[in-house]
C-alpha cells in the first residue's frame, strides 16, 4: 500500500508541532522573567532613596549622555558601576559625598573634553542618585557592558 499523508495527519502534525514549539517559548519566557527577577536584579534592596535617584535620573535626562548598564548614549562614560570604579561601592556616605562632589564641579570648562552640566539638586536628590547608581552595581549583568576605565 502506498503511504500517503492524510488531511487529518498533516492538521495533527501542525497542531501539535505548534503547541510544542509555544510551550518551548512560554518555559523560556518563563525562565527568564524569574531569571531577571529573582536572581540577577535585587527588587528587595529598592529603597525609597533608590527609587527617588531613579527619578532623578529620568527627570534630569542622564541617560541623554551616558548609558545605564550599556544602554543610553554614548556621549558620556557608562555609570551602571561607577561607583565600583570609584571605589566607593561599600559606603553610601563616600558615594554620595564623591557623587555630590563631581557634580558640584561641572562643567570642568576644560577646553577638547566633553563637558557635563550642572544641575541644581537637592541633599536628598544627590543621595538618591548615589544610592540608585550604588544600586546599579549590584546587578549582576554578568560583566556586561565591558568597563573598567575610571
Ligand atoms: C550633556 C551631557 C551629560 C548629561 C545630560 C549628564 N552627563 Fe554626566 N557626564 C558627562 C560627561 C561628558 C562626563 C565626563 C566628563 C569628564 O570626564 O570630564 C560625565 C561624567 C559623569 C560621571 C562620572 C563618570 C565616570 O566614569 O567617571 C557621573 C557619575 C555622571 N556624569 C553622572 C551624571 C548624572 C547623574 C547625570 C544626570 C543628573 C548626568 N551625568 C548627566 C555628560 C553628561
Amino acid at each position: 500500500m502506498r503511504e500517503v499523508m492524510t488531511k487529518s495527519m498533516a492538521r495533527n502534525i501542525f497542531y501539535g508541532g505548534s503547541l510544542f514549539f509555544i510551550l518551548i517559548f512560554v518555559g523560556l519566557t518563563m525562565h527568564s522573567h524569574r531569571y531577571i527577577v529573582t536572581t540577577s536584579t535585587n527588587a528587595e534592596t529598592l529603597t525609597e532613596s533608590v527609587v527617588l535617584g531613579k527619578h532623578v535620573w529620568e527627570k534630569h535626562a542622564c541617560i541623554n549622555c551616558h548609558s545605564l548598564l550599556g544602554e543610553g548614549a554614548y556621549f558620556a562614560p557608562e555609570v551602571g558601576n561607577v561607583m565600583i570604579r570609584w571605589g566607593v561601592d561599600d559606603d553610601p556616605d563616600a558615594a554620595y559625598e564623591t557623587l555630590r562632589g563631581w557634580m558640584e564641579a561641572m562643567p570642568t570648562g576644560i577646553e577638547g573634553r566633553r563637558q557635563m552640566p550642572a544641575f541644581e539638586l537637592t541633599d536628598e536628590e544627590y543621595r538618591g542618585l548615589a544610592d540608585f547608581l550604588l544600586w546599579t552595581g549590584t546587578i549582576d549583568t554578568q560583566g556586561w557592558p565591558p568597563n573598567d576605565a575610571g
